[in-house]
């Protein structure tokens, strides 16, 4: 849907400070994230995660869409002491626009 992914960009303005997405990514103060949507959480390379995110990474967490929202609707309580420190997208709408823009921005 590219008129939530446009909507979905303008929240990625949150995000910005901390993440980018691209070709030309790089790993800032949170990780790249291309095709994070369905991907396996915490493998970015050359990104030092938390011990929460590592420990999720090997129990084999995927980025679905639901498991993605519910993190970024209040990171900290979804995974106590992870290094993200945002306090999250209250509105749903929000959480499902931004997941589509990351949809749309692939690997
Ligand atoms: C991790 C998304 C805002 C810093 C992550 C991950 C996702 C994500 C999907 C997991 C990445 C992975 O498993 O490789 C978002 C989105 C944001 C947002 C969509 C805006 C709505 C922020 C902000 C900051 C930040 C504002 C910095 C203040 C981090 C850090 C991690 C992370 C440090 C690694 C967490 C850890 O190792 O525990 N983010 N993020 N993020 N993000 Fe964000």
């Amino acid at each position: 849907d590219p008129d939530l992914a446009a909507k979905g960009e303008k929240v990625f303005k949150k995000c910005k400070s901390c993440h980018q997405v691209g070709e030309k990514a790089k790993n800032r103060s949170g990780p790249v994230l291309n095709g994070i949507v369905g991907g396996a959480a915490g493998t970015v390379d050359g990104f030092k995660y938390s011990k929460p995110m590592k420990a999720a990474a090997e129990g084999g967490l995927i980025w679905t869409e639901t498991e993605l929202a519910a993190f970024l609707a209040k990171p900290k309580a979804y995974m106590k002491g992870t290094k993200m420190s945002f306090a999250g997208l209250k509105k749903e709408a929000d959480q499902l626009a931004v997941i589509e823009y990351l949809k749309s921005v692939g690997e």
